[in-house]
């Protein structure tokens, strides 16, 4: 593991309720925090089932706080335990960390920003509205969730942001008119976007309607949300012959991992698309979870992404691409340490 030298204890020093699905935790590792990109995230080593396990969180806040890293979580009960664990935490319980790293950065260059937060997407979005902020650029943010009491951040945000920011809680039927905030941009702004899956592929598809440039559209994903409730289903594999029951809380990829199946994968998100499989059979309904294939590729069906995507009641046969041939073994990554699940 490249940062094996690098884990830092670190302590809870602080938990705090954003709302009754939100929590937050302020971790103080020693030695003190160290500045960071912001949209950056932290690996923490986490309990799951009685094993150590690694997630990873996106950093609140543009820069620490008296020395101290914050993360948001949402408690994902059908998730994959690491939410279970952290909320299983008291305030003064150590915690093992590895330095923050990004995968998001925020650009100096446009001319404009949009910056556009759905549910818990909104912790690395936040310290993306402090920073603009505090340069006096142009943007706008667009905030969604179910509920107002359920959007972590809302107060302090529209008392900073003011009418740069637009609210869209589902329960009060407003919805964000993405066609229109796009029409509006400068042609050299910058989209960042982090959210569940369904809002992004909206972004995805209202940005390549505009025919701006797809570089200029940054996102980041919490690849466990999908169309479907997570539930148990099987995946065949004929050429290892191999069946494996994928548990509801549980990834095809793990699973076929445990299996001793050889897979490839790198952001473990259904972002770079290094896990997808040739698609064989399904039976049931496959809910794709991943926004590296598009729309057209989900309705073919023929590729899937073993990190994130599931079926909804069913069966689904596949052949992976390892063969073994490059050197890795079974239940490795190619390219560690990204390879780590995104919150859940
Ligand atoms: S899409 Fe990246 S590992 Fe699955």
């Amino acid at each position: 593991m490249r940062f094996d030298n690098q884990w830092t204890q670190a302590i809870l020093r602080r938990v705090r309720d954003l709302t009754p699905g939100i929590r937050e935790f302020t971790l103080a590792p020693e030695g003190g925090a160290s500045p960071y990109p912001t949209g950056a995230h932290v690996v923490l080593r986490v309990i799951v089932d009685g094993k150590q396990d690694l997630r990873r969180y996106s950093l609140v806040g543009e820069q620490p706080m008296d020395g101290c890293y914050r993360i948001a979580v949402k408690r994902e009960d059908p998730g994959r335990g690491g939410s279970r664990y952290m909320w299983s935490l008291p305030e003064g319980a150590r915690i093992e960390l590895a330095p923050p790293d990004s995968f998001f950065q925020l650009s100096r260059d446009a001319s404009e920003y949009l910056l556009i937060a759905g549910g818990i997407g909104i912790t690395p979005i936040r310290g993306m509205a402090t920073a603009l902020l505090r340069r006096g650029a142009k943007f706008r943010m667009l905030y969604g969730g179910r509920t107002r009491e359920e959007m972590a951040y809302l107060g302090e945000l529209e008392v900073e942001l003011g009418d740069r920011l637009a609210v869209f809680p589902d329960d009060q039927g407003v919805r964000m008119d993405l066609a229109a905030e796009f029409a509006r941009l400068a042609p050299d702004a910058e989209v960042y976007v982090c959210g569940p899956l369904g809002l992004l592929e909206a972004v995805k598809r209202a940005w390549a309607a505009t025919g701006r440039p797809r570089a200029k559209l940054v996102f980041e994903t919490f690849g466990s949300s999908g169309r479907f409730a997570s539930e148990p289903f099987t995946v065949r594999v004929p050429r290892l012959g191999v069946e494996v029951q994928v548990p509801a809380n549980t990834s095809m990829l793990d699973a076929l991992e445990a299996a001793g199946v050889g897979v490839l994968y790198d952001c473990r998100r259904g972002e770079c698309g290094l896990c997808a499989m040739d698609v064989l059979a399904v039976e049931g309904t496959m809910d794709h979870r991943d926004v590296f294939f598009s729309d057209h590729e989900h309705e073919e069906n023929r590729k899937v992404c073993a990190c994130v995507s599931r079926v909804a009641g069913g069966s689904i046969t596949v052949d992976p691409a390892f063969r073994g041939d490059a050197g890795l073994q079974p239940g490795k990554s190619a390219l560690w340490p990204s390879a780590i699940p995104a919150a859940e």
